[in-house]
């Protein structure tokens, strides 16, 4: 009875495995979560004001499509400065999260034929938001000895007449890799030469930690703001992921039929979640220097010591709010590595299958520094009580 274009989609497995891990931890397990794909931090509370006031001043009613020209305005300022190319308001759509400005831009942009090129390690939702447009992933791997950095040799390899969308996201979820000036002027020539558009998910464009600097590709190479979407959103950078605000700022015309797509699903985003993004925007930013500043030292702390774990390896991610490590050292697949974890130690993570990369987990340093302590001993306990562990000793 299901339409034919649900036949690949199934839920999301991160969602599904925070909301296993939360529903073990309410059952009275010592549960250590570290499969967070939010902040841990409160909404800032200039802004949770904002949106109290909204409330009060009847901000409560159905507004523009697009969202509010206030909203839609500041962000083309914010973004116009960020990314050193003039966006109008006129280029920016705002929706119910990022999530859903990538799935209005897949439907704006794909239809069925159309190949869009995904590098590996990817974040979950950008298959099925290809294939509900009808469109086909092409699936290109990248590696942990080049960073899991995506680059132009390879998408280069990928092409064929088919392809449409090329998807880049930077920093990534989740390997937390952060794309370099040079490769993204090679990816965006490259977008250039062969007519390609560029989808390109920033929405943890504000979570890089120092040296690693977030460039996008439109910075990069101005050229290609012609043919590239950028997304991104509250969610991450202010601690907003309930709130459900992301924007799509890119070409005038894919905007417009962005937001007729939205018109006939969600009419607008709440009314009430702009007024809070508006103040979130334009407000003092120094909440996010402080969370940034916060999840610098969780991610030293975590990195640092799953590396004195052997056989877990992982690379230092530049930004984001995921520790990317290889478990392909322990003999078992990493679903069932995680499994183990959840039962036997009650350690939380996502397992890399559903991220195109199995060998490897994800553990989300979103959590407190006494969470990271604790897994890493008990992660130290278990691998310490493993059988061939004992055998070498
Ligand atoms: C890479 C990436 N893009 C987009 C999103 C969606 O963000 P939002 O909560 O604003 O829909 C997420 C959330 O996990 C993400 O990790």
């Amino acid at each position: 009875m299901l339409a034919d274009r649900l036949r690949h989609i199934e839920g999301s497995p991160t969602l599904a495995l925070a909301a296993k891990a939360k529903a073990l931890a309410k059952a009275g397990k010592p549960i250590l979560d570290l499969t967070a794909g939010e902040p841990d931090f409160p909404t800032p509370a200039h802004i949770k004001q904002a949106a109290i006031q909204a409330i009060q001043a009847d901000q409560t009613r159905y507004t523009p499509v697009a969202g509010i020209p206030e909203l839609r305005a500041a962000i083309a300022t914010t973004f116009s400065r960020q990314l050193g190319h003039a966006y109008q308001p006129a280029h920016v759509l705002v929706s119910c999260g990022a999530k859903h400005s990538l799935y209005n831009a897949f439907q704006a942009l794909c239809q069925p034929g159309d190949e869009v090129v995904i590098f590996a390690p990817y974040w979950v939702s950008y298959p099925p938001l290809v294939q509900l447009a009808g469109g086909t992933p092409i699936i290109v791997p990248t590696t942990e000895a080049t960073g899991f950095l995506p680059d132009a040799v390879a998408l280069r390899a990928a092409l064929t007449p088919r392809t449409k969308i090329v998807v880049l996201n930077s920093p990534s979820n989740p390997t937390g890799a952060v794309l370099d000036e040079a490769r993204l002027k090679a990816l965006g020539a490259l977008a250039l030469e062969r007519g390609l558009i560029v989808i390109s998910d920033e929405i943890y464009d504000q979570l890089v930690y120092a040296p690693a600097r977030h460039v996008s590709i439109v910075t990069a190479l101005p050229q290609v703001a012609e043919r590239t979407v950028v997304v991104a959103g509250v969610s991450k950078t202010y601690s907003m992921t309930g709130w459900r605000i992301g924007y799509a700022l890119g070409p005038q015309a894919w905007i417009e039929a962005m937001s007729n797509i939205q018109s006939h699903s969600t009419s607008n985003p709440t009314s009430i979640s702009q007024y809070a993004a508006l103040a979130a925007l334009n407000g003092d930013q120094q909440p996010v220097a402080q969370m940034r500043q916060a999840f610098h030292e969780r991610r030293d702390r975590l990195v640092e010591g799953l590396n004195r774990l052997k056989p877990l390896r992982c690379t230092t991610p530049g930004g984001a709010f995921y520790a990317w490590c290889h478990v392909g050292g322990l003999g078992a697949s990493a679903e069932a590595i995680s499994a183990q974890w959840l039962e036997e130690i009650h350690v939380a993570v996502v397992p890399g299958e559903g991220f195109g990369a199995p060998g490897y987990v994800r553990l989300s340093f979103a959590t407190s520094l006494q969470t990271i302590d604790e897994t890493l001993q008990r992660l130290a306990r278990w691998l310490s009580a493993r059988p061939s562990a004992a055998a070498t000793r």
